[in-house]
């Protein structure tokens, strides 16, 4: 081969280098292996050997520099490089959206209602932003953004990413029109890859699996690790040695095209850059209103834990670009985007206790009781400790501040403990020998991992009382079945009643069936059962023998919880309807120890109303009135009914008499309703029973 001859085998290698770089870079679609891309840069390189004058800064031997750099050269940008306002909300999200609707001419700039502004969705890269000027198609200067108008010339470091083109690819006039370009712009995108110059402006990032190869390799040399894939593309890309660069195997996306090409809406530069050469997000998304920018921001606020690469927000672009120029800057910003972020994922807070809860299987397992703080936009009180190795590898304290989390941005748990900022009060904790909950022997299971409580009565017990609590007859609590409750337990969220008046909306998410919504709604519906009736307390303590019937004469009897629970043996056993066996058993109930701690935790939550008998008697209609139900209700349970007429110091009777004073019929009433009539009783219709309640 002359000269000539080489001139022009080295040009044909490098085109097809740089179309294989693109293909497998930026498509992701190779069409042939590494080992035979390698050969045909090996013979690149030789000839460049041979011919030194023929070696340009375009070719792809050139991605690694020689010597290291000395210090970083400053360039000016001709555009400045700004910055980002960010939001944290939806509420400042739309806050943002309506400065810059009255910023917008009525119906002027966008054939679409005013209200509906068209957007582009990027995910916000995690990295270090960087410029990149092509002058007549050939990467000639990459830069940091520094202080926005001038930054550091760092062009021999991004020339070492492979997915940024030493050379600009030519698009044909089809790709360009798929992009929205037309005939007009085929020309001058043209021109300005063969005369002109074209700056991009993207982030220089490292790939999630990357990190985590570079730091095993790390690990095997042992070497210290890299903090964090941020961090390592930042500090990779201002360091003046290029093949530490390379060696860190950086990425570069695309998010703008700052020379005009003849794009009309924002979009079209990430279509274009494409074309060009470049990668960009494949996720970004062009939405038609600020609904579509929310349901964006949730769905890959979700996914971040799978993606490939680290982000930490949305940036929400006004897409038209004639709209932009209107909307302007102010200080540092553009108005036209906000960068629109996720809520942290984790949070700094206290370890109170370390509780141990006892699961379906009898599984004892420490939870730690946390000082409430919010987390991604929810708050949480608890996290799994799983087992007592889990706490002696965090080396974990009662009184520690630690790290939380939301492992797969859900389930909270510990990830570091802050032993720098220990008192030296910390108690240190240790597994029971018995059950916390029956106090009886524990085993050792699983290789001595896991403590069981084999007492077969002991959470089983526990449950069927929780199950009862929740139900109608006592607190009511809606949306909580036993279902749920057995998932609240076997997480290890609750252990009795009073632990659920202290569930928090994370705390719930962890479970399968909880999202954000019905946790809060969950939350809410143990929240509003607050204040309660005395006999319905009653009723929810699930003392033996003591059902509805009994709770209510109790409470008619003792009127508030403090004389029920003091009242003597010979005081219960007078009340009327109660034998011997039942007072025992209420009697017994509020001295048995665990009982009584139990009603002081519960009672910290709860509010009984007060049942005042006198006063009930009064002023109710009902009071020491003879009461019959005929019928089913439509807006309360019959049980419920008859425990309000009770409260209210009436009698429930089941046949009419001529002693009977009221009898309250709803849809499709019985014989009571006839007999009623026969017997000149009064009857109320559902509504007049409610007016008169
Ligand atoms: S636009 C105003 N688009 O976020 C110009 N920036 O907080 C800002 N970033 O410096 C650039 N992804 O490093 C833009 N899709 C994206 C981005 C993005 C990440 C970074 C970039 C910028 C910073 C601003």
């Amino acid at each position: 081969m002359n000269k000539k001859q080489v001139a022009e085998r080295i040009k044909k290698l490098k085109k097809l280098i740089n179309h294989h770089r693109y293909l497998y870079h930026v498509l992701d679609k190779p069409e042939f292996s590494d080992a035979a891309f390698d050969t045909i840069k090996n013979e690149l390189e030789e000839l460049e050997r041979q011919f030194p004058d023929l070696i340009t800064s375009d070719s792809p031997t050139q991605r690694v520099g020689g010597k290291p750099l000395k210090k970083f050269i400053k360039v000016g940008h001709s555009v400045p490089m700004l910055s980002l306002n960010d939001v944290f909300g939806k509420e400042e999200l739309k806050a943002w959206e309506e400065r810059i609707q009255k910023l917008v001419p009525k119906g002027k700039s966008q054939d679409k209602p005013q209200g509906n502004l068209d957007y582009f969705c990027e995910l916000k890269l995690d990295g270090l932003a960087a410029s990149l000027k092509y002058d007549k198609g050939v990467f000639v200067q990459g830069a940091t953004r520094g202080d926005g108008k001038i930054g550091e010339n760092v062009t021999q470091n991004l020339k070492t990413i492979p997915s940024i083109p030493l050379n600009l690819r030519m698009p044909d006039k089809a790709e360009l029109a798929r992009a929205g370009f037309s005939a007009e712009s085929f020309k001058k995108i043209k021109r300005a890859i063969e005369k002109g110059e074209i700056e991009v402006r993207g982030e220089a990032i490292i790939l999630k699996r990357v990190f985590k190869e570079l730091n095993e390799s790390l690990k095997k040399d042992g070497k210290p690790p890299l903090a964090n894939p941020r961090n390592t593309a930042a500090g990779s890309i201002r360091q003046l040695n290029s093949a530490i660069t390379a060696s860190r195997r950086l990425d570069y996306f695309v998010y703008s095209i700052t020379t005009n090409l003849g794009q009309k809406k924002h979009h079209q530069e990430h279509l274009l850059a494409k074309e060009l050469g470049f990668k960009t997000i494949e996720q970004n998304k062009q939405c038609a209103n600020l609904e579509e920018v929310l349901g964006f921001h949730d769905y890959f606020d979700k996914q971040r834990e799978k993606m490939p690469f680290e982000y930490d927000g949305v940036v929400a672009v006004v897409d038209e670009i004639d709209l932009q120029k209107k909307l302007g800057v102010v200080g540092k910003a553009p108005r036209w985007m906000i960068a629109f972020k996720f809520s942290p994922k984790e949070a700094a807070t206290i370890v109170e206790d370390i509780k141990v809860q006892v699961g379906r299987t009898g599984v004892l397992t420490p939870v730690a009781i946390l000082k409430p703080v919010e987390i991604g936009g929810v708050i949480v009180s608890r996290a799994t400790l799983h087992n007592a190795d889990e706490i002696e590898r965090l080396g974990l304290k009662i009184g520690d501040s630690v790290i939380i989390g939301r492992a797969g941005d859900v389930i909270p748990n510990i990830k570091r403990v802050l032993k720098e900022l220990r008192s030296g009060w910390e108690k240190i904790f240790k597994m029971p020998e018995k059950c916390p909950v029956c106090e009886k022997n524990v085993i050792k299971d699983s290789g001595g991992v896991i403590l069981r409580c084999v007492n077969k009565k002991c959470p089983s017990k526990q449950r069927r009382t929780l199950y009862y609590f929740a139900s109608r007859p006592a607190f009511s609590i809606e949306g909580l079945g036993p279902k749920i409750i057995d998932a609240l337990i076997d997480n290890g969220l609750i252990q009795d009643a009073a632990d659920l008046f202290e569930l928090k909306e994370g705390d719930l998410i962890p479970l399968a069936r909880f999202a954000e919504k019905s946790s809060a709604n969950l939350v809410e519906s143990i929240q509003s059962r607050k204040n309660i009736s005395l006999p319905k307390f009653i009723i929810a303590l699930s003392i033996q023998h003591a059902g509805e019937e009994t709770a209510i004469s109790l409470a008619r009897r003792f009127g508030s919880l403090d004389s029920l629970k003091n009242a003597s043996f010979e005081n219960l056993e007078s009340v009327q309807d109660i034998g011997p066996i039942v007072a025992k058993s209420v009697y017994d109930w509020f001295r048995d120890e665990y009982n009584k701690k139990f009603l002081e935790k519960l009672l910290k939550h709860i509010k009984i109303k007060s049942f005042n008998l006198v006063v009930a008697k009064k002023i109710s209609a009902f009071a020491g009135k003879k009461i019959v139900l005929t019928g089913s209700l439509s807006s309360m349970a019959r049980e419920e009914a008859k425990l309000k007429i009770r409260e209210l110091g009436g009698d429930i009777s089941s046949s009419v008499s001529k002693e009977t004073d009221y009898v309250v019929a709803g849809e499709e009433p019985g014989s009571k309703f006839d007999k009623a009539k026969k017997l000149g009783v009064r009857i109320l219709t559902e509504q007049e029973f409610i007016d008169l309640m």
